[in-house]
């Protein structure tokens, strides 16, 4: 196994003399493989706890902030050491980073971009969601040096996250999918959440670019935090450099066609929704940015398909025959929840809803939970919820529409079960926290 980091590196990085190569970066012990620096982390438990079962499964290392018998690095605070481990990787990296943020999507783009700059060259990018304090570093630090492109989430739910993290990451080109109400209990404010957003251009490279979301009132605010001779490239409809011209959709694909300042791409995913072929749309952006050759760009894209929880189709059976399930269990906001919907007014059959609650709304909660009520009317025929916020909009449902309401999703999923008839599409969606991988375990159990 080759070294991701060398002993003289580590000496560099550390000022202290470490005399073992390391394969890997690891923050949890369930996972580390043999050769891994571990890191111990201040978390939910010490990781201090857990050096003696990482070097006994074989780790090269761990980094611990108190001096401990073993192959150990002390140094003074294990997240710092995180970041400068973090810092160095990007500072000694040949690759081409692109750094993504948003109210949501940005997941789902991050993924996109690795399928789309695979076709040119080796690409790390954050596994699942890893987009916070520790997410963002510890993807840095297990960047290789011989990558040739480095894809990183930024995440955020309180003011001024995203400034340290864009400012550790440098991307050549940063992406924002889209600015809304997520985590609005916790940021106040829309315009608030736009602010923070707009930070992650603070840390873009001299010459690097800005790839901005056309769709909202906060462009203006979006394009100001663009640094001076940065390009800034809007996706979206209209006069703006990455341009939608047409979508077509079918109940489990769109068709796109772009056009990337001046030159028009094509692009099909195997995913409907506008909200999709925007986020294609922004990675055409980046890797027009990235100064790749358009229309391989665009074939390397073409026929991405969504991953599980984040709008996953799957037949299931029910009783009298099957389903289709559009698995959106993984994460809800408002923006998400609404295009969704629109996903599921696209399918055949009787349309089913299954809700959890949006969590991280604080005293906006009742009002996001209400607001959803048209896009839900517009979309199903039978509508199931769970959770105390989502209350108010069941009630709010006419009559016809009323499937049930629980407490919770576990006991929400006998009864949506019970319900389902063959030929019908159900989604399932809700915040993390919902749980509403409950229902879909039950949905996906034999009938
Ligand atoms: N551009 C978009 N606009 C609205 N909804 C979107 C967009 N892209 C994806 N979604 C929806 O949001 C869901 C979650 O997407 P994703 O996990 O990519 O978001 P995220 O920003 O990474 O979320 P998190 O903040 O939890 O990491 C998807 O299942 C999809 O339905
Ligand atoms: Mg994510």
């Amino acid at each position: 196994m080759s070294a991701l980091w060398s002993a003289a590196e580590l000496r560099a990085v550390f000022g202290v003399d470490a005399a073992w190569d390391v394969s890997g970066i690891s923050i949890d012990t369930r996972t580390l493989a043999p050769g891994d620096l571990f890191v111990a982390l201040h978390g939910a438990r010490d990781g201090h706890e857990f050096v003696a079962a990482a070097l006994e499964k074989g780790a090269a290392a761990a980094l611990v902030s108190k001096p401990m018998p073993g192959r150990v690095i002390v140094v003074e605070d294990t997240l710092r050491g995180l970041e400068r481990l973090g810092a160095a990787a990007r500072a000694r990296a040949g690759a081409k980073v692109v750094a993504v943020t948003g109210s949501v999507g940005k997941t789902t783009t991050k993924e996109m971009l690795r399928r789309t700059l695979c076709a040119f060259g080796p690409v790390h990018a954050a596994e699942a969601s890893f987009n916070n304090h520790i997410g963002v570093p510890l993807t840095l630090a297990r960047m290789p040096s011989d990558a040739a492109f480095g894809v990183f989430e930024i995440g955020m739910n309180h003011p001024g996250e995203i400034a340290p993290l864009a400012a550790l990451v440098r991307p050549d080109v940063a992406i924002i999918t889209c600015v809304d109400r997520a985590h609005l209990g916790l940021m106040g404010s829309e315009e608030a959440i736009a602010q923070e957003k707009a930070a992650v251009f603070c840390g873009l490279v001299p010459g690097g670019t800005a790839v901005l979301p056309g769709d909202t009132r906060f462009l203006p605010l979006l394009r100001a935090a663009v640094p001076p001779g940065c390009r800034a490239l809007v996706f979206g409809e209209g006069a703006v450099e990455a341009r939608l011209l047409e979508l077509k959709h079918g109940a489990d694909a769109c068709e796109v066609a772009g056009e990337i300042e001046g030159v028009p791409v094509w692009f099909g995913l195997a995913a409907p929704g506008r909200h999709m072929a925007m986020n294609g749309l922004a990675v055409l952006a980046a890797a027009d940015g990235l100064g790749l050759e358009l229309t391989r760009a665009a074939a390397a894209l073409d026929g991405f398909t969504p991953f599980t929880g984040r709008g996953a189709r799957r037949r299931i059976a029910v009783a009298g025959g099957a389903a289709v399930l559009l698995d959106e269990s993984y994460n809800a906001s408002g923006a998400s929840m609404r295009a969704a919907l629109a996903v599921l007014a696209l399918q055949p059959g009787r349309h089913v809803a299954v809700l959890g609650d949006m969590l991280e709304l604080g005293d906006f909660a009742q009002d996001e939970h209400l607001g959803l009520l048209p896009a839900v009317l517009a979309a199903a025929e039978r509508v199931f919820t769970c959770g105390e916020h989502s209350r108010a909009l069941f009630d709010s449902l006419p009559r016809s529409k009323q499937g049930a309401h629980a407490a919770d999703a576990a006991t929400l999923a006998p009864l949506v079960k019970a319900a389902l008839h063959a030929g019908d599409t159900v989604l399932v969606k809700g915040s993390y926290g919902s749980r509403m991988r409950d229902v879909i375990s039950v949905l996906e159990s034999p009938a």
